[in-house]
């Protein structure tokens, strides 16, 4: 694959060597030298699969590895800002991602990891009820369940779709051509794709026309079966 220029230097800007991990978890990042260098493992990503692939080689004392993050932090799609002024004038706190813990673990398999995190640190959540949601247009209510279970129809022959590129050793397209080629095509539509935002963008953090077909049903199979409540 060519990779762009820009994205090249940006990849360099943050190259996470072992020898972090055996330092104390909170020394700043060391930069080791910026040029390339050879090692068992090259690491795409310093998000908490990176982290977490790191931190399991790591303990199996397997430290020939490097991450590679464009970012200048570790942290991925989980991370916050400062948002507007609290009267006392101080910045509010806001999280910018990630978006849900999926799926929390059914006994007797495994509790999602990513919930005894949630327990641990106390993070405030909110059960989210996908059978209780209302929708709005400029009107006022309007309901969109119908277009919901419309596009819900079409992703399932996407998905089936996903499984005969893999089967047959396909070419893989974007999720938006595979939509398309499945029936869903919500142009000149605005109530259709206010329903496709809701089904794809916010759920999978951008548009189809920037994601993979069949690893878009690959992502969708691994978050929501592994942990499904
Ligand atoms: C690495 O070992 C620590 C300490 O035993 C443990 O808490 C952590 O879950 C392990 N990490 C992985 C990814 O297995
Ligand atoms: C919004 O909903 C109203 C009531 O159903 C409808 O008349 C109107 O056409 C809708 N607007 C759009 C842009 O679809």
């Amino acid at each position: 694959m060519q990779i762009p220029k820009f994205a090249f230097h940006k990849l360099l800007v943050l190259l996470v060597s072992s020898q972090y991990f055996r330092q104390a978890s909170t020394a700043p990042l060391q930069l080791p030298n910026k040029v390339c260098q050879k090692a068992g493992v090259a690491i795409l990503g310093a998000g908490v699969a990176g982290i977490t692939t790191a931190q399991a080689l790591s303990n199996a004392s397997l430290t020939d590895f490097v991450i590679l993050e464009y970012l200048p932090r570790v942290g991925g799609r989980v991370a916050h800002t400062d948002f507007g002024r609290k009267p006392d004038g101080s910045p509010y706190l806001v999280e910018l991602g990630a978006n849900w813990v999926q799926g929390l673990g059914t006994p007797p398999g495994p509790e999602n990891p990513i919930w005894t995190l949630a327990k641990k640190y106390q993070l405030a959540n909110t059960y989210s009820d996908y059978d209780s949601i209302e929708t709005f247009n400029e009107t006022g209510a309007v309901d969109f369940t119908g277009l919901l279970d419309e596009y819900e129809d079409a992703f399932t022959t996407f998905g089936q779709d996903a499984g005969y590129i893999l089967t047959d050793n396909l070419q893989d397209r974007t999720a938006r051509s595979g939509l398309s080629l499945a029936g869903w095509k919500p142009e000149k539509d605005p109530a259709a794709q206010a329903a496709e935002w809701w089904s794809y963008d916010f759920e999978y953090a951008n548009p189809p026309e920037q994601a993979s077909h069949e690893f878009t049903a690959i992502n969708y199979v691994g978050e929501d079966f592994q942990y499904a409540a």
